[in-house]
């Protein structure tokens, strides 16, 4: 078949392997063309290209020229990792259910009064209309003891309008950019997580609901890449984060705030226009997204997203750590 994606003319059944290539731009996401799940998907050199070119540059898109079935999607989703159960321990002892492994995100879905009046105190996330719509810069599933590596999200329904970008920032960048002595100051600190974080960060909004049983977890706010040696970024989710370990509450959230501002204000930024039946992936460790609602209300947009496992985030090792004294 002979396809035309932007200025590119592909014979995709002729072609050997997938090509990748860099999407123009200070931010360096990749463009993946031609890759055929069948072929792909469970020859290792494939897999192993794939998750390196993740790791390297935060963002990768594979363009498709149909939307995937579920079957087709979770063979895309193990080319990077494990898909992630999202089951997290409770304070009482117990586990909970915090999302179906294939969650739909549809920002089509709208709050009327009567749905809000219906689901009382329970927040369901996103923007006050549009509750698959999370409009501040934030890294998935920071709430829980071993944050999805990964998220895949393959493009369903688009606005017809258009609009609906995802954005990226560079969270290796935003550390790198820092001077040294606050790069110092902040190794070995730690911003705890909650599901409901309390609206700790106005003007974002609490999530609140029955998954506040989840426990609070915290992590390194500067993490070591789980792939890369010496690569580290600012790490932490102000959607989620509470306050910063042994620091007082209003030091450390002053802190985080102003950090979160110096990511948004300097680091490198890719902005996803999505084709149809796109599949993004980012690298949660290495970048923070977020969900533009430039389109009208009640115009859908939805997504099917997994998540894939994880580690716990360990602190960045800084290869010159020990010659600082
Ligand atoms: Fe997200």
């Amino acid at each position: 078949m002979d396809t035309r994606l932007g200025h590119r003319r592909f014979d995709w059944q002729i072609m050997k392997s997938f090509r990748i290539y860099g999407i123009l731009g200070p931010f360096g996401a990749g463009e993946v063309i031609g890759l055929d799940l069948e072929r792909d998907a469970n020859d290792e050199s494939s897999r192993e290209r794939l998750r390196s070119e993740l790791a390297m540059r935060g963002v990768v898109c594979v363009r498709f020229n149909a939307p995937l079935d579920d079957a087709q999607m979770r063979l895309l989703v193990r080319m990077i990792g494990p898909i992630k159960d999202p089951v997290a321990r409770t304070r009482d002892g117990g586990t909970v259910r915090y999302s179906e492994e294939r969650q739909v995100i549809d920002a089509g879905f709208v709050m009327t009064d009567e749905v809000k009046k219906k689901l009382g105190d329970t927040s369901v996330g996103g923007d006050d209309l549009r509750p698959g719509l999370f409009q501040f810069f934030h890294t998935d599933d920071s709430y829980t003891e071993a944050p999805a590596y990964a998220t895949v999200l393959h493009a369903r329904q688009l606005p017809p309008s258009g609009g609906g970008d995802t954005c990226f920032i560079d969270m290796r960048a935003a550390f790198r950019q820092l001077d040294e002595a606050l790069k110092w100051r902040l190794i070995g600190l730690r911003a705890v997580h909650a599901y409901n974080n309390r609206g700790a960060f106005p003007p974002r909004p609490p999530a609140k609901g029955p998954l506040e049983a989840m426990i609070e977890v915290s992590h390194p706010i500067v993490r070591q890449h789980p792939h890369v040696d010496g690569v580290g970024a600012l790490y932490f989710d102000l959607d989620r984060a509470t306050h910063i370990e042994d620091m007082d509450e209003t030091d450390g959230r002053a802190l985080l705030q102003a950090l979160q501002d110096h990511a948004e204000q300097n680091a490198p930024r890719y902005e996803h226009k999505w084709m149809p039946n796109d599949v993004l992936i980012w690298d949660n460790a290495s970048v923070q997204h977020r969900a533009s609602g430039d389109f009208p209300v009640g115009e859908p947009r939805r997504f099917w997203r997994y998540m894939v496992e994880g580690p716990r985030p360990v602190l960045f090792e800084w290869p010159e750590f020990e010659h600082r004294d």
